[in-house]
């Protein structure tokens, strides 16, 4: 892909990794629209980085998604890279039935749901465009599911498999289709969950994560892991049943 003179929007890129691919896109000399549901996050991001174009969407929300895809497009019509990066993260304990699932946001509607819908609206827009691309952000544990986070796991497994079957599918109309897979980065993603298991913590940085991102892309690899992630992309089923036994035993 190529790395510059883009017109890019990313989803959640006020913070973490989303905020990372932004500061790059800058820097690279690409035009970068962040969206999110915290305003002051937004403008912190935009302080920090003033090129930033910034708007305020609940890409959980149907009608914040029509109004995001019909803005982007009045206001930057030459938008040709859709990033499909916001995410939440939540631990869900189905031994109480259905009542901690219902007790928050949708994790269904913001990391699946989202990039199904906001992809069928941008392509219309996309098709014809000079490097046209979405990148779709996963996670290792579609592969090697988090029983802590069973929905949030069935989420981003389901986003691979969306990935892998729209890349074959508008491959036709010159849209390329990447799936971006992290392995855990410290970011704000999950804090409250990562605190119970006792401060749960990560060494790898955003920057450091997204400088691999950056070279995939360029190298136009379609599915980019990094350290685990790498590994668990090429392993084979027996491999990742006992990745899942290792991990699913310490917490
Ligand atoms: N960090 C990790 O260990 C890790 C590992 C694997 C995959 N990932 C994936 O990487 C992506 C980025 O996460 P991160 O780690 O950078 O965490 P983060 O810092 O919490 O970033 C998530 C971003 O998504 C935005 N967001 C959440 N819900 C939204 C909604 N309904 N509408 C619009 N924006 C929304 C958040 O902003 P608002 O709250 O203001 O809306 C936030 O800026 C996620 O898809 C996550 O699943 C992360």
């Amino acid at each position: 892909m190529k790395m510059t003179g883009n017109t890019i929007l990313i989803t959640g890129g006020a913070t973490g990794l989303g905020l990372a691919m932004a500061e790059y896109f800058l820097n690279a000399g690409n035009e970068v629209i962040i969206c999110g549901r915290r305003e002051a996050r937004l403008l912190e991001a935009q302080k920090m980085f003033p090129k930033v174009h910034i708007k305020v969407c609940d890409v959980a929300l149907d009608k914040d998604r029509k109004e995001l895809v019909e803005w982007t497009n009045a206001k930057f019509g030459k938008v040709n890279i859709l990033i499909n990066n916001a995410g939440i993260q939540r631990d869900i304990d189905f031994k109480k039935g259905i009542d901690n699932y219902n007790a928050g946001s949708s994790e269904i509607a913001i990391n699946l749901e989202a990039p199904i819908i906001l992809s069928g609206l941008f392509i219309p827009y996309l098709t014809g465009k000079p490097e046209a691309a979405i990148i779709n952000v996963s996670s290792g544990l579609g592969f090697v599911p988090a029983a802590k986070m069973p929905v949030y796991s069935a989420t981003k497994a389901g986003l691979h498999a969306f990935s892998m079957a729209l890349r074959h599918q508008i491959k036709s109309i010159g849209i390329k289709v990447f799936e971006v897979i992290p392995p855990a980065v410290d970011t704000e993603l999950n804090q409250e969950g990562r605190a119970q298991r006792g401060g749960f913590k990560v060494d790898l940085k955003p920057k450091e994560f997204n400088e691999a991102v950056m070279k995939g892309l360029a190298e136009d690899i379609f599915e980019i892991g990094y350290g685990m992630t790498e590994h668990s992309i090429k392993a084979s089923r027996e491999e990742l049943n006992k990745s899942f036994e290792q991990m699913n035993s310490r917490w």
